[in-house]
């Protein structure tokens, strides 16, 4: 049932200056008893501790504490916050569960008002800005809801929102029992983790190990913070003999616990401490049995009246306030209730709260709950279900509801409640809570007689609307399913209604990146009535969109024509609107550039229309990078991206737009803004075709920025899903094998990646831009072949560029030649991002004209070019480029000395402390001050002092020279600095 609070909430309250845990009570009943002394956990105590320290000192961190349940996650962390002074503030969250799933934003609510009871109302929604409204789908009631603004943005603006707190004093955000988290929670757990390793901010997660199976969603954000080395992994364990003896002395000082006893105890209670305390009190007697036996240890001690009152408690979840055990039971019984109250509380199965009661631990409470006998829990749930049917319904208590008539068996209304909470749960974004609703609607829908009348749908559209949800929680298959099985359902009289659903069925088909959709969503077109304007319309659009994708122009312009005429029929503009679009860019990919007054027609009939607006700037931008204009394209994704925040659109339109920025900035060489853009942003985007774009790019600029372990990695763990989309899309058909051969001539299989481009010889598959961006790597393929003595044949490849025509055509043919040794580099060098040449070309033509000078023994010329193509890489940080040029520059014996400093560098070397050794390890492996930072989980600020305080005491002047003379002298002092050795690879191309 639910659990709306953690066990331990008073302790951690308690803990703090000004809590509201105690002295706010109705009565005088004794509120939460003084725990136990600590007992061990030294080593995680100073763990915590130090994080805290280091959020202090401005650069924080994440800890994860996990364990069984009752182990002493809580406590633990309570034990540190009691510990903390005035000026540190604690913002505690609790997630829980309804017995359905997640309760929406549950994790996140006490957070924001811990920082509102903080710092008030006004300033925290001050603090916030325009974005404020977010947060009231978190809080409900903070802030006046705009219609419309969907709230998807809650974590985005929370975890900024700490930001700013932390930069005016400490912050310890505490995320406890993430085994129940809901989306937004995981989301901001991973935000608040980047952000807590450069500001004064200390993140502490717990959750259960036992809950968290390996298909439980947290798995999937605790590989994420693995791999980014976002946070530390604090496993609590059992007790040992003498800790568990110290705390059953302190819990029961007269119990005498004599060797055989405290053996038994140590036994049975596995060394958690909860089961310690619960059995503690009855050492000397015959221990329970079951493990249930021992968790009603306490509670089967009670009077009748308490144990009845205990119940009645737990039918409501973890806590039950005031309010709605004055509903439940009425006044005048909880007045007459309160002996019996007092003695649970006493007792310390019930701890009193200032406006409820709550179990003294979750554990505790499930065991009871497990007590009511049928007719008693029939009754309960269904007072609880009608008094909570009478406050504003809210999704969280929507869930609710559905749950209590679930535990009332009563289908027909829990029917009815989670049909409603499903559609509110979906309006709101909450993903995964519409899911679960969802599924369970479905299950119980063949338990009620006349579904179809008490909630208002059909069971096929049900199954719709519940496959929705599930594809925007990201589980394709299970929509695919449910679509398949509603199309299966659907009555035979409404052929209309049938071909949009075999239409949705084609759709979730591709989606799983199964091109057999595209049969099925023809076979919908020709099974629509085909006067049928309303139905035909969307049918057009997807049939045109996926041929777009699938760069099959003729027909998306063929299918969008269509489209429009039937859009055009009904009157719809936002069709229209969204038809024009994808018209424009199937003329554009198809060389006709006036497709381009699509797209800005599109805009026009847009209006007010999100969807439409967001396509618009999505795809123009993504136009304008594909004709080489990156500023263009950056400022139209980026005024995308001010509207989407205006608005308060949901992270997914905004994470498209942000996307197309930093794409753009990749081309314009503003390498370290749009590194800092993927890192914090690709593992917020649940796995999709978006995220093949965002994941892609991301691969190829830490390939590029000198990271190509970490890059190499990437694509190893993303090949499967980017090759999965191959077959739908031509997009990420280029993208994709253009990196992964990329990647492939980085580790010398130079079959692997003439594999990879072959696509590129067949002029169906890749077009245009797309044509192009392949057939480069192709080049750099054969040419990687025939110095490995294997020649390739290149006429095929020849003829393809030939075939190709592209505004950009000639500085992609340019690099062509180069990489085939007809043309010289120099050419590459000499084009210019408004030529359309992105900013990587420059440093890596420069590079590479350097290595053909050395291979001539034009010594003086190759110094020249590779100390160009150091400085150039050095710009945008391109750090593949600089360490080649550095390694061969050096290797030549070509360096320049003169600047070397007359005293022994050796010197030098020897005054650098640890951590700057560290450093200039990782600057020789050519890493910028940006990836220093994020391998050392420093602060990019505090990476540059370091690299300034290296070149000081050098004597040197550039990173260059920094990284020369670690290499020269052999060591820069540390094991890791083999990794200098990388760059004496063969000196083909990067
Ligand atoms: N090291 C300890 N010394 C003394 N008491 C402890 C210790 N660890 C835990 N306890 C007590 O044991 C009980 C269970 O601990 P706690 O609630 O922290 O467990 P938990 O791991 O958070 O459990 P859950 O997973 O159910 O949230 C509490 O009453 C707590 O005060
Ligand atoms: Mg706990």
């Amino acid at each position: 049932m639910t659990v709306t609070d953690a066990p331990g909430r008073v302790a951690a309250d308690d803990a703090r200056p000004g809590g509201s845990g105690a002295g706010a009570a109705w009565h005088d009943v004794r509120m939460a008893p003084d725990p136990a002394p600590l007992v061990g956990r030294d080593a995680e105590l100073a763990t915590l501790r130090r994080v805290v320290d280091d959020a202090r000192g401005g650069a924080g961190g994440t800890v994860v504490v996990s364990g069984e349940a009752g182990i002493g996650k809580t406590r633990l962390v309570a034990e540190v916050l009691a510990s903390l002074d005035g000026d540190v503030l604690v913002a505690r969250g609790q997630c829980a569960d309804s017995g359905s799933g997640p309760v929406p934003y549950a994790g996140l609510e006490g957070v924001v008002r811990d920082l509102v009871d903080a710092l008030g109302a006004d300033d925290v929604l001050a603090a916030a800005g325009p974005a404020a409204d977010a947060l009231g789908a978190i809080v409900p009631g903070l802030v006046a809801q705009r219609p419309g603004v969907a709230s998807g943005r809650g974590p985005e603006v929370l975890a900024d929102l700490l930001s700013t707190v932390a930069s005016g004093r400490p912050v310890v955000v505490v995320l406890e029992d993430l085994h129940w988290s809901d989306d937004a929670t995981r989301s901001t757990l991973v935000r608040l983790a980047r952000a807590a390793r450069t500001s004064a901010l200390a993140v502490v997660a717990t959750f259960r190990s036992d809950d968290v199976g390996r298909r439980h969603p947290l798995r999937t954000t605790l590989a994420e913070l693995d791999r980014a080395r976002l946070a530390a992994r604090l496993e609590v364990g059992p007790l040992g003999a003498d800790e568990v003896a110290a705390l059953a002395r302190a819990v029961d000082p007269r119990g005498g616990a004599d060797g055989v006893a405290l053996a038994e105890l140590v036994e049975r209670s596995g060394g958690v401490p909860f089961y310690v305390e619960e059995l503690a009190c009855c050492l000397g007697d015959d221990l329970p049995l079951s493990l249930r036996d021992v968790l009603l240890v306490r509670y089967s001690q009670l009077s009748p009246e308490a144990q009845a009152l205990c119940r009645t408690v737990a039918a409501a979840g973890q806590r039950a306030s005031l309010d709605l055990l004055a509903a439940v039971l009425g006044e005048d019984a909880l007045a007459t209730a309160e002996p019996a109250v007092r003695e649970a509380v006493d007792a310390v199965v019930l701890v009193a709260e200032a406006d409820g009661y709550r179990f003294r631990h979750a554990l505790l409470q499930e065991a009871v709950a497990e007590e009511l006998l049928p007719s008693e829990r029939r009754r309960l749930h269904t007072a609880y279900a009608e008094a909570l049917a009478g406050l504003p319904a809210t999704v969280p208590r929507l869930a609710e509801i559905a749950d209590h008539w679930w535990h009332a068996h009563l289908p027909d209304r829990a029917l009815a409640a989670a049909v409603a909470a499903q559609a509110a749960a979906g309006h709101d974004a909450a993903s995964s809570t519409a899911v679960a609703l969802g599924e369970r609607a479905l299950e119980m829908w063949d338990l009620v007689p006349d579904a179809e009348r008490l909630t208002g749908t059909t069971h096929h559209d049900l199954l719709l609307a519940v496959a929705e949800a599930q594809h925007s929680a990201s589980l394709l298959d299970r929509a695919l399913a449910l679509t398949r099985q509603a199309l299966a359902e659907w009555p035979a009289d409404d052929p209309a209604g049938r071909a949009s659903t075999l239409g949705q069925v084609a759709v979730h088909t591709l989606r799983t990146g199964d091109d057999a959709g595209r049969a099925l969503l023809d076979e919908a077109l020709a099974t629509a009535p085909p006067d049928d304007l309303g139905t035909l319309g969307p049918l057009l659009r997807l049939k045109a969109r996926t041929a777009m994708l699938d760069g099959d122009h003729a027909v998306a312009v063929d299918a969008a024509d269509r489209g429009l005429d039937a859009a055009r029929g009904t009157g719809d503009r936002a069709l229209e609107a969204v038809l024009l679009n994808t018209r424009g860019v199937a003329r554009v990919d198809a060389g006709d550039l006036a497709g381009v007054d699509d797209l800005a027609a599109s805009r026009r009939l847009a209006g007010d229309d999100w969807d439409a607006i967001s396509r618009f700037h999505t795809n123009m931008s993504d136009q304008h990078v594909k004709l080489g204009e990156f500023e263009r394209a950056r400022a139209l994704a980026s005024a995308g991206a001010d509207l989407a925040r205006a608005r308060g659109a949901g992270w997914g339109s905004l994470a498209m737009l942000e996307g197309n920025v930093a794409e753009a900035l990749i081309g314009l060489g503003r390498w370290d803004e749009a590194a800092a853009w993927y890192e914090r942003s690709v593992p917020l985007v649940a796995p999709s075709q978006f995220a093949v774009y965002l994941t892609e790019r991301w691969t190829w600029l830490t390939l590029w920025r000198g990271d190509g372990e970490r890059a190499q990695s990437m694509g190893r763990r993303y090949r499967a899903q980017w090759l999965r989309h191959d077959r739908i899309e031509m997009q990420v058909r280029a993208r994709v094998r253009a990196t992964l051969a990329e990647l492939a001539l980085e580790r010398g299989d130079v079959d692997e990646a003439l594999d990879l481009v072959s696509p590129a010889l067949d002029p169906g598959r890749l077009t245009g831009a797309y044509a192009l961006t392949v057939l480069v790597v192709a080049a750099r393929a054969v040419a990687q072949a025939r110095a490995q003595g294997r020649p390739v044949d290149d006429a095929p490849y020849r003829a393809a560029l030939a075939a190709v025509s592209w505004p950009t055509r000639g500085v992609w043919a340019t690099v062509f030649a180069a990489e085939l040794g007809d043309a010289p580099w120099s050419a590459v060098a000499a084009l210019d991002v408004v030529d359309g040449a992105p900013a990587h070309l420059r440093p890596y033509a420069l590079l590479r004209d350097g290595e053909a000078h050395l291979d001539a023994d034009d010594r003086s010329a190759a110094r020249g070019l590779l100390t160009a193509a150091v400085e150039a890489g050095e710009e945008i940080g391109a750090g593949l480029v600089t360490t080649r040029a550095t390694a061969l520059l050096d290797d030549a014996g070509l360096l320049a000395r003169r600047a070397r400093p007359s005293a022994a560098p050796a010197e030098g070397l020897a005054s650098l402390t640890e951590r700057e050794v560290q450093v200039l390890d990782l600057v020789a492996q050519g890493l910028t001050n940006g990836q220093v930072a994020e391998r050392l989980f420093i602060s990019r600020k505090t990476a540059s002092v370091h690299v300034s305080a290296i070149l000081r005491k050098l004597g040197v002047t550039s990173r260059t020279e920094a990284a020369v003379l670690a290499r020269t002298t052999g060591s820069a002092g540390s094991p890791s600095s083999e990794g200098v050795s990388v760059a004496h690879g063969p000196p083909s191309a990067p």
